[in-house]
């Protein structure tokens, strides 16, 4: 399979994470004979130091001409402590999602058993959870007007949705859960939100074409709840765009690291692959980050391509190296291993088809720098 694919790192530690799913991306193509064409682009912070514009016209131009678009992350901290700058590198990001229309972002969570430990609930807690958030990401309070009044002391945000934009991601979400649990919990606030209750009108008259799917509705502030006190009742959440954005990170805590966690952005034409994570400004260039939800990033995309069992194997090889101990310092503190190393046994797992009872120490000593 030939695939065109453009490639933006970011900022923070962007690169780095990025650099391993390439080189988990390069194992696959080589095992099953693909041809993956990447094209480099800018955006974010990087990009307004190099062009003065958080998202220049050449990186848009190559995303709409790609197949897939792999995203590091964006952000640095000099944008964030000052509230007056007017160029910011997350609009890259949202000026990004806007012109591909990606209008469903979608978040697994999922546990890893050997990880349970690290999260804050309790492993009971976390045994089979396993669900999956579709948040929309093209409208709602992120890309409604914008106001400030001239003396600086009054500002709004409009929250606005459409019939066609909940329609549209929340057939996505239905179908997605005929082929998991057949539950899905459509999230809002609808006691209060006129747009929330738009909605629930619009997701419960489409339920009615997917009667083999159980709905049920639930405001997002006990959503919050219930994702700690009772993560395993759901299965596909549907959500309006900030309450995701937020729920989204809340839900990364059962997994164990944000680190972990991918995503993909879905539109009729363009997706997009990136981990939930931010750009940790703080270690970047240190070789510590997590690489994990990047590289399964890349799972997603092969996914999207069709191609499931490449997919399967970044899985398999993702779960070798949590289960063996091979984890950033987000993971173990204590026995932590760099980022290249964690891309690096992933990538050689795929080329080689490392065997459960390799001698697995003596193989990192002799492939990869042991912290
Ligand atoms: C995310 C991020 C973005 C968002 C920021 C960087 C604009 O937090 O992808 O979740 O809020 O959507
Ligand atoms: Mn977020």
């Amino acid at each position: 399979m030939n695939k065109n694919i453009t490639v933006i790192s970011g900022d923070g530690v962007g690169p780095e994470v990025t650099n391993e799913t390439l080189k988990v991306l390069g194992a696959i193509a080589l095992k099953f004979n693909h041809h993956f064409n990447y094209t480099q682009c800018l955006m974010g912070g990087i990009a307004i130091e190099k062009t003065g514009d958080p998202l220049p016209h050449e990186t848009i131009d190559s995303c709409l001409k790609s197949d897939a678009v792999l995203l590091g992350a964006i952000g640095l901290p000099k944008y964030d402590n000052d509230p007056s700058l007017k160029v910011r590198p997350e609009q890259g990001l949202l000026r990004l999602r806007k012109g591909l229309q990606l209008f469903a972002n979608i978040r697994p969570v999922t546990t890893y058993k050997s990880l349970h430990h690290l999260s804050p609930l309790k492993a009971k807690n976390l045994a089979d959870v396993d669900f999956v958030i579709y948040r929309e990401l093209t409208g709602g309070i992120y890309f409604g007007k914008k106001e400030l009044n001239e003396e600086g002391t009054e500002a709004s945000d409009l929250c606005i949705y459409n019939k066609d934009e909940i329609s549209r991601i929340t057939h996505l979400a239905f179908k997605a859960a005929q082929k998991r649990k057949k539950r899905l919990t459509l999230v809002d606030k609808a006691n209060v939100l006129e747009t929330s209750r738009l909605w629930r009108k619009n997701v419960q008259e489409i339920s009615t074409t997917y009667p083999d799917v159980k709905v049920d509705y639930m405001f997002v502030d006990n959503a919050s709840m219930q994702i700690i006190v009772n993560p395993k009742q759901f299965d596909v959440i549907l959500t309006e765009n900030m309450f995701g954005d937020i729920l989204s990170d809340e839900a990364s805590v059962l997994s164990g690291s944000l680190g972990l966690l991918p995503s993909s952005s879905i539109g009729e034409v363009n997706a997009l692959f990136e981990p939930i994570h931010g750009s940790y400004p703080q270690a970047a260039g240190k070789d510590i980050a997590n690489p994990v939800g990047s590289i399964l990033s890349g799972a997603l995309m092969m996914e999207h391509f069709g191609l499931h069992e490449e997919a399967k194997m970044i899985r398999d090889a993702v779960d070798w190296t949590l289960s063996n101990g091979f984890v950033t310092q987000d993971i173990d503190p204590v026995n932590s291993y760099f980022t290249s190393t964690i891309g690096e046994l992933v990538s050689n797992y795929i080329s080689n088809d490392i065997p459960q009872n390799s001698n697995i120490s003596n193989m990192a000593l002799g492939q990869t720098t042991i912290i």
